[in-house]
């Protein structure tokens, strides 16, 4: 006997029903503020339950190897990390041993802030994570190993302002404030001179970079690089194509609705403006601009096309005119190196000695961004 139709009522409501009720409270809720940048930071969403930031052995860094401490940013008092690359680090590991670890109470006093300080020629990378979790979560430990064990850069992190054991809570204002005072403190206490600096972010830390680097170029200071892995271009245009955790929609199902996207999109309220930012800081560079761009392929959470639109913002600042979107991809095309899987490596360059670089790799999806390394010095 064929089954019939009602038979499978419950099961088909309860299988769309159940996420599409869940949906649809999510996006209501998602008109609240609060809920809103609960919803864009997830700061709130994190391992501290269970794992001592303090303890950097814990993600196999070496005895020493990592000072936690905090730095100041307005009000608020913001987690840190001092990463000290393995070459220094095995350099003066017999200072090392004999110090206490864990966290500092006073960083200005430890050997591996010396180490940093003393060094006319140490290179930092002051690396902006992105949402959710602490400075320790995920893959985040593993990128600094990469870094770390392969070249000679120090690494300063942060958590934000309502991130890990760092206290307030985020809002976009706050974030580039935050980054501003990781800068700040790197330049000024620990004395290393932006010229040996290199800003880059991740996801949401791409637009914490973006906002910090257009604060020190409107006051003339430019960095030895930017580099961007998994950026966006704006959180409306993002949301439309974003899925959570590779597979959750946001705002991508009301595409073909375009008054009701334009709607929603009116409601964000930190709206991460960095195309138009990065166009500002390659019309702001003066002497030296080194800005790199990182995508994967295969990222499911923020789709590679998000970069193009990055990278279309930076190069079309070094043009005078505006070029329309075939125009541009010729222009592009004539400066690319493409390669059989689709991936590609663009290289523009414009005076003043400025060098804009985005790169298509095959696979670094769901922050899986081992490979990334700085240019610097390219
Ligand atoms: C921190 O250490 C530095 C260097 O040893 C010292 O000059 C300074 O007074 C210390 N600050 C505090 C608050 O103890």
């Amino acid at each position: 006997m064929a089954p019939r139709a009602s038979q499978w009522a419950i099961p088909l409501g309860a299988s769309f029903g159940i996420p599409l009720g869940l949906y649809i409270t999510f996006l209501f809720l998602g008109g609240f503020p609060f809920f809103q940048r609960h919803f864009l930071y997830a700061h709130r969403l994190n391992t501290l339950f269970w794992h001592d930031l303090d303890k950097p052995e814990y993600w196999g860094f070496a005895r020493n190897q990592v000072t936690p401490f905090t730095l100041a940013s307005g009000g608020e008092s913001l987690y840190a990390w001092h990463v000290l690359p393995l070459r220094s680090f095995l350099k003066n590991e017999d200072r090392l041993q004999n110090t206490p670890v864990g966290y500092s109470e006073n960083i200005t006093a430890t050997e591996s802030f010396k180490i940093l300080k003393d060094d006319p020629g140490a290179q930092l990378v002051i690396s902006f994570h992105g949402n959710a979790g602490h400075i320790a979560q995920g893959l985040r430990t593993e990128h600094f190993h990469t870094l770390t064990d392969t070249s000679s850069f120090h690494i300063l992190s942060i958590d934000y302002r309502g991130y890990g054991k760092s206290t307030g809570s985020p809002t976009e204002s706050g974030l580039i404030q935050d980054g501003i005072a990781a800068v700040d403190w790197a330049i000024n206490v620990a004395g290393v001179s932006p010229s040996r600096i290199v800003v880059m972010g991740q996801s949401l830390g791409t637009a914490v970079t973006t906002g910090v680097v257009e604060h020190f170029a409107i006051k003339g200071t430019e960095f030895a690089g930017v580099v961007l892995i998994a950026g966006f271009s704006n959180v409306p245009s993002l949301l439309s194509s974003y899925r959570g955790a590779g597979f959750i929609p946001v705002l991508s199902p009301f595409r073909s609705i375009p008054p009701l996207l334009r709607l929603f999109q009116g409601l964000i309220v930190d709206r991460w403006e960095s195309a138009s930012r990065l166009a500002e800081i390659v019309r702001l560079t003066r002497t030296r601009l080194r800005l790199t761009l990182i995508h994967a392929k295969n990222d499911l959470e923020i789709p590679c096309h998000q970069s193009d639109a990055l990278f279309k913002s930076a190069a079309s600042a070094t043009i005078d005119q505006a070029l329309d979107d075939e125009t541009f991809m010729s222009w592009k095309n004539q400066r690319s190196t493409r390669f059989d899987d689709g991936t590609f490596i663009t290289t523009v360059t414009a005076e003043p000695d400025t060098i804009i670089r985005q790169e298509l790799i095959p696979y670094g999806g769901m922050s899986n961004y081992h490979n990334a390394r700085p240019r610097a010095s390219a």
